[in-house]
């Protein structure tokens, strides 16, 4: 998962005990090995020895308040969510002794991973990882939820029997829509900015009201991803990729992709979903899923995957590298090829120039 089972891994708690392959925690859950860990904490597969199964065990490392506050409405979101790409809840609790939420455990691999690994995906599994993440999506919609961290190392692909499901993990970022909680707007508008950059949207990235179309440009920018090899906006900094994505224009699909084609209507809807302002977007998922729908041929993709997928490791992505280009500059190949071919072309012409000036005296 995020991180390899470590069984060395140990690490406190808020009651600062170790936490270790091992260790029963609660008097009730016994962990197993260590799932994956992000901004928020981590997530170990345990043995829950009351119910006798093993569970995802999410517990919070920091002591901060404001952690503590966002790990406690994770939880209660997630308990109103019953949906089939949601983990189920079976526990929450948030006290000023310890925080966990024990979960559905998924046992599947997280999409980054396997982009990483196998891009470029079946474009059938494309289709089906994005539908039923808009589907999951919209089931949290309804509810007023935003996500607003819909990325790939959110997105779990359990492959059963060659038939791939997700489920949508890590809510702990998501904020109850504005529009239907006007007390969610004003928690929200305390300027805190979350997320990845790679999939943030434009008004994520201003800071200003976020509601469920800011969804629709993230799974924009995932969808766009898995088909051509990259994000649509991947800068040096995590601050240039922010701009990109406030005053850039995503190349299309087929220049991103290194050549390969895509049906004219299936760019129309990606770069729909890119849209800088929320109004020109699909404006629910419900409309994005119609749409998705109708396109009877996703495209040709590339045959082959060649390295078009950058390292990138959406959990670190405050620790870019300089070196890690723009998605355009992934064509600076072959202009450097034309221009390098150019000066030798100029070159042999003066030289020949000179030899029949030398030869003529
Ligand atoms: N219910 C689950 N079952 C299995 N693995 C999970 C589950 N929830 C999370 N994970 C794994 O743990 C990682 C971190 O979990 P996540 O909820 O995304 O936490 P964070 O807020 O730290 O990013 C995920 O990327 C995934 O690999
Ligand atoms: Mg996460």
């Amino acid at each position: 998962m995020g991180k390899s089972d470590s069984a060395g891994t140990t690490t406190g708690d808020r009651l600062g005990r170790k936490i270790g392959v091992g260790s029963l925690l609660f008097e009730r859950y016994k962990i197993l090995s260590l799932l994956g860990e992000g901004g928020n904490g981590q997530v170990f597969r345990a043995r829950d020895e009351k119910e006798k199964k093993e569970i995802a065990l999410k517990t919070l490392l920091d002591l901060e308040d404001v952690q503590l506050a966002r790990f406690k409405q994770e939880g209660e979101i997630l308990q109103t969510l019953r949906h089939p790409n949601i983990p189920e809840i079976y526990h929450c609790q948030v006290s000023k002794n310890y925080a966990f939420i024990a979960m559905e455990l998924v046992e599947g691999i997280p999409l980054a991973t396997l982009h990483k690994e196998k891009y470029p995906l079946a474009l059938q599994t494309v289709r089906t990882v994005i539908r039923q993440c808009a589907l999951a999506l919209d089931h949290a919609h309804q509810k007023g939820i935003v996500h607003r961290d819909v990325k790939p190392a959110n997105i779990i692909v359990i492959t059963d029997s060659g038939n791939e499901r997700i489920k949508l993990v890590d809510f702990g970022i998501a904020r109850m829509d504005y529009s239907a909680n006007p007390e969610g707007r004003r928690i929200s508008l305390t300027g805190d900015i979350f997320g990845t950059p790679y999939y943030m949207s434009p008004e994520q990235i201003e800071a200003m009201a976020v509601d469920s179309r800011s969804d629709v440009y993230s799974l924009g920018c995932v969808f766009y991803e898995l088909l051509t090899g990259s994000p649509p906006f991947v800068g040096s900094s995590p601050f240039e990729t922010a701009a990109f994505h406030l005053n850039e224009k995503p190349l299309n699909l087929k220049e991103a992709s290194l050549g390969a084609t895509f049906t004219p209507d299936l760019e129309q809807l990606i770069l729909k979903m890119l849209e800088k302002s929320p109004d020109k977007r699909p404006q629910s998922m419900q409309e994005f899923v119609e749409a998705l729908d109708q396109l009877p041929n996703l495209s040709d993709l590339p045959t082959s995957s060649e390295t078009l997928v950058p390292d990138l490791n959406p959990e670190q992505n405050q620790e870019q590298e300089v070196d890690r280009s723009d998605s355009r500059q992934r064509l600076h190949p072959l202009i450097a090829t034309s221009t390098t071919l150019l000066y030798l072309a100029v070159i042999v012409l003066l030289l020949i120039l000179a030899i029949s000036a030398v030869m003529s005296q």
